[in-house]
């Protein structure tokens, strides 16, 4: 997808869609006003109108022409337009913008252009940059699709829609928001394409080889730790995990920066391909599903990916994959094991479906070594979080407020939101094992509380926030896309965290400038 900046009058801009923003206390721009029933229109937010076969203004004019028709004020370039209500200006929101102009993206999709451009609506009080860059997520976001395996056949039936390829902003921005708006949507793709790819081709190894094409691309030193390298550093939860599956298990680093470099950042990614449940099987229904178990190091690897391309002065950035399926076998680890974490910490198995914080104790453990100031891990780890918090919300675990408090604010910032849960001392006692260090579950209550207890055995006491994407990071089909609450982020992978995380990367970056 191309998105370009042009200072074009909205009359003059020539398209097959014009998306034409409008606050609910705002005349129709371009002359509209006068062709528009009022009633019809009324700029409430989310409100769209199409207004078809809109008249060209004449493309050659004869020099010997009249001058007045060269120039009417109600003639549009434009094949068509679709007004947009933005609500009231006083309610606008970076959020507000970005779903509005995401629900035009998905109107336009049904209309089948290849190409829209959308004007950048009157701007009022609003900051400039904050909204451009809004606008430009909300269109990018909402036009990602995944076809790759959508056949010739389906093609040809003409079930799929035109392949939107172009859009152009219209009006006064700067250019570097666009682009960095670009950057960013492309990372968050990336991860969506991970999450939505089969667990047959999106395996351990993939994930390893995406690494490698941002290490190279960001200069980033990227070391890929395999079964044997496991063994010699007693990574326990990765290797009992992994220990059923033919796809060979990968512990990827990939390191920005150098130590001493600002501040040291450390992200740490679940990434389980196929999370089948192992020995302690899941039922059937929806197991399909389980192939977005890696959602965690897809949004650590679209941030890296956005990194590569900023490459941000003043900050260390380590990120941690941690990837393998989780597959029933003869060989499998079986409930009742106990497996030794990297940091010597014993775990005592009682359902092997509790598999990321296994795998997350490890790369937790890893990357103490680099003394990070910060340590974020990201996990779809527990169904609990989706109960709790539902699909709106990531659901926060933490040691450290003032780590919590920066996290918080960069989800309220992107519109990623997130919720701090209380980890009470009763949660931290509820994983302790009679037999070994720890256990894997504590039950059903509090299960996304007792899973970050167990996570924090493994972080030294440095500051560090959890985030369990299990409820935030998959879309699923709704009975009507655009009854979707934000219509730019398409069903099926959702890439949540990659924003969140770029925004905390930037402000680093900034209070070291
Ligand atoms: N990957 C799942 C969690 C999950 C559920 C992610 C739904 C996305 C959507 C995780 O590995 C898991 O199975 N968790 C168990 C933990 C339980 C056995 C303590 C769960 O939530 O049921
Ligand atoms: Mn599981
Ligand atoms: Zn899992």
């Amino acid at each position: 997808m191309q998105l370009t900046l042009s200072s074009e009058s909205i009359n003059d801009v020539s398209t097959p869609l014009l998306i034409l923003g409008v606050f609910a206390d705002e005349q129709l721009p371009g002359g509209l006003a006068d062709v528009v029933e009022s009633g019809d229109f009324t700029g409430k937010f989310k409100q769209t109108l199409l207004l078809p076969f809109v008249p060209s203004r004449p493309t050659m004019i004869a020099a010997d022409a009249p001058a007045q028709m060269a120039g009417s004020s109600r003639a549009f370039a434009a094949r068509r337009i679709l007004l947009l209500g933005l609500g009231k200006q006083a309610d606008a929101t970076p959020e507000q913008l970005r779903r509005a102009y995401g629900l035009a993206v998905l109107r336009a999709k049904a209309l089948n252009v290849a190409a829209l451009a959308a004007a950048i609506p009157e701007l009022g009080s609003l900051d400039r940059d904050a909204t451009v860059r809004a606008i430009a997520e909300g269109l990018l976001l909402a036009s990602y699709r995944f076809d790759k395996f959508k056949g010739s056949a389906s093609k040809k039936q003409a079930e799929e829609p035109t392949e939107l390829s172009a859009i152009t902003l219209v009006g006064e921005g700067d250019a570097e928001i666009v682009e960095q708006a670009q950057i960013v949507a492309r990372g968050v793709m990336l991860a969506r394409d991970l999450g939505n790819e089969p667990p047959a081709t999106c395996t351990p190894t993939r994930l390893a080889e995406v690494a490698r094409e941002i290490a190279e691309r960001g200069g980033m030193e990227l070391t890929v730790l395999d079964r044997e390298q496991m063994r010699e550093l007693g990574m326990g939860g990765m290797l009992g995990v992994s220990q059923a599956a033919h796809e060979p298990p990968k512990f990827i680093v990939l390191e920005y920066g150098r130590k001493g470099q600002g501040k040291t950042l450390a992200l740490v990614g679940k990434g389980i391909t196929f999370d089948s449940g192992g020995i302690s099987l899941k039922p059937g229904e929806k197991m399909d599903l389980m192939k977005m178990d890696m959602m965690g190091a897809a949004a650590v690897l679209g941030t890296m990916s956005v990194v590569a391309e900023l490459k941000p002065q003043n900050i260390h950035v380590v990120a941690i994959v941690c990837a393998t399926e989780n597959l029933p076998g003869g060989n499998a680890f079986k409930p009742g094991d106990i497996l030794k974490a990297m940091n010597g910490v014993t775990m005592e198995i009682l359902n092997t479906d509790a598999e990321g914080r296994l795998v997350l104790a490890d790369g937790l453990s890893y990357v103490q070594r680099y003394e990070p100031d910060a340590i974020i891990d990201l996990a779809t780890l527990t169904g609990a979080v989706q109960i709790a918090l539902g699909t709106h919300i990531t659901g926060m675990i933490t040691n450290n407020a003032e780590l919590a408090q920066r996290v918080k604010q960069s989800g309220d910032a992107t519109g990623e939101l997130v919720w701090e849960l209380p980890l009470l001392p009763e949660y931290r006692k509820a994983v302790k094992s009679t037999i070994a260090d720890i256990k894997n579950t504590a039950g059903r209550a509090a299960g996304t509380i007792t899973a970050g207890a167990f996570l924090e055995h493994f972080v030294d006491e440095r500051p560090w926030v959890h985030l369990d994407i299990a409820g935030t990071a998959w879309v699923e089909i709704p009975p009507k896309v655009e009854d979707q609450a934000k219509p730019y982020n398409s069903v099926g992978a959702v890439g949540v965290g990659v924003r969140l995380l770029t925004d905390l990367v930037q402000r680093y970056t900034q209070e070291q400038a």
